[in-house]
């Protein structure tokens, strides 16, 4: 159970603010990290090339590293060049891992195990790669202790997006300091297997044959409209150049796109019937442009339902596979935010599931071929490093059967 996320007072203050209006956070491990940030760079470094290289070393003993572990020219593991012999893709669903404790050693073991059975050929990192406030430089040694070295022997790309905790600035997870996600960029460059070309990005894999793409993912920055705190800097504000910019790509590139699924990857979830709730009205906030996720909401309403066949999002510690429905139109809204932490045991709220846990940590596979996607939920124990295969879901066709909601 997690009941260490900082929730502001009110919507959309600034962190000074925050922290004024709460003096209770400048005492005890908040006060001395808020200390610490403002202090000098403290944390060791490493260079990312050693630091992957230092995790390649680590394979665990008798674990056989996957097929893709040679890596390509530029010393990164190479993105998957068509289905395997199944006809399918098969990628790794993991969300806020990078806690570097043991949970998240247990669920990357139990995952590990898994991918090695079933030729796992791409991952995903659904955001909260580094808590607390993410990375102090492109060579913070956390990217080491906290991703490299828990994930050692699941060597194929990892497509990564940003969450609050990768871009917060004086407190923990508030998501103020959108700037701080450049390091996690510069950061893949040197490893083999952080896969972040840019802070949102698209990556195409191919079909068996000629013709059109089979899947294109699509991986998106929701924090600039779903920070718990106002952004300062005018280039992130929920309205400025960087959303904008951004916005006009996601909708290009959607509508553009060939590929047979089309999949978005973002931190902050449309729909979540978690503890913080659904864009729009996140941790119960209903007012201002940020802590609300009000933009994130029109966002996806406006440029992403109705054209992606899955938002796949962590920021909630559970597991969730959503119906698609008429609200969304036909997309389906998948939670995977428990690869280091768990949920409180409840459903808040009631949007139509096909299948979600609030109490177990675990992670998701993702089976991608022409005719159908599979996900298949595993939770898993801490104690043992075992994964349990929780729940399957076959979708035809993704949006051929609406459930109304
Ligand atoms: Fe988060």
């Amino acid at each position: 159970m997690c009941d260490d996320e900082l929730i502001p007072p009110s919507a959309d203050m600034t962190e000074e603010q925050w922290l004024r209006a709460d003096p209770a956070l400048a005492e005890g491990p908040v006060g001395e990290r808020v200390r610490e940030m403002r202090a000098p760079r403290r944390r060791t470094v490493l260079g990312g090339v050693m630091a992957g290289a230092a995790a390649l070393a680590a394979l665990p003993g008798g674990t056989q590293a996957p097929a893709a572990a040679a890596t390509a020219p530029t010393g990164k593991f190479p993105l998957p060049t068509g289905p395997g012999r199944s006809g399918e893709y098969t990628v790794l669903l993991t969300g806020d891992a990078g806690t570097g404790e043991e949970a998240q050693h247990a669920v990357a073991a139990a995952a590990r195990e898994i991918c090695r059975v079933q030729g796992v050929g791409l991952a995903v990192g659904l955001g909260d790669n580094l808590y607390e406030n993410g990375p102090e430089s492109a060579d913070d040694s956390e990217f080491r202790t906290k991703f490299e070295e828990p994930n050692s022997g699941v060597d194929v790309p990892w497509l990564m997006v940003l969450g609050n905790h990768d871009c917060s600035g004086l407190i923990p997870g508030s998501g103020g300091d959108p700037s701080r996600g450049d390091r996690e960029v510069s950061y893949a460059k040197g490893s083999p297997r952080w896969y972040m070309p840019s802070r949102y990005y698209n990556v195409t894999l191919p079909a068996a044959g000629q013709g059109d793409p089979l899947v294109e993912f699509f991986a998106i920055d929701t924090n600039p409209v779903s920070s718990y705190v106002a952004q300062l800097d005018p280039y992130y504000r929920w309205n400025g150049p960087y959303m904008r910019e951004q916005r006009r790509w996601l909708d290009s590139a959607l509508k553009a796109s060939r590929a047979r699924w089309k999949i978005v990857l973002g931190h902050h979830p449309y729909l979540n019937n978690g503890k913080h709730g659904s864009a729009g009205s996140y941790d119960g906030f209903v007012i201002g442009h940020y802590t609300s996720g009000i933009h994130l909401k029109e966002l996806y309403e406006e440029v992403v339902c109705g054209r992606a066949d899955l938002i796949l999002s962590g920021h909630d510690h559970t597991l969730q596979i959503l119906e698609p429905t008429t609200r969304t139109g036909g997309t389906r809204q998948i939670v995977c935010g428990a690869a280091s932490k768990a949920g409180d045991g409840k459903a808040h709220f009631g949007h139509p599931a096909t299948w979600q846990n609030f109490s177990d940590h675990g992670f998701m596979v993702l089976k991608v071929s022409e005719r159908a996607m599979t996900v298949d939920a595993y939770t898993v124990d801490i104690a043992t490093r075992r994964a349990r295969l929780a729940h399957s879901v076959r979708t035809a066709a993704g949006r051929e059967v609406l459930s109304r909601g």
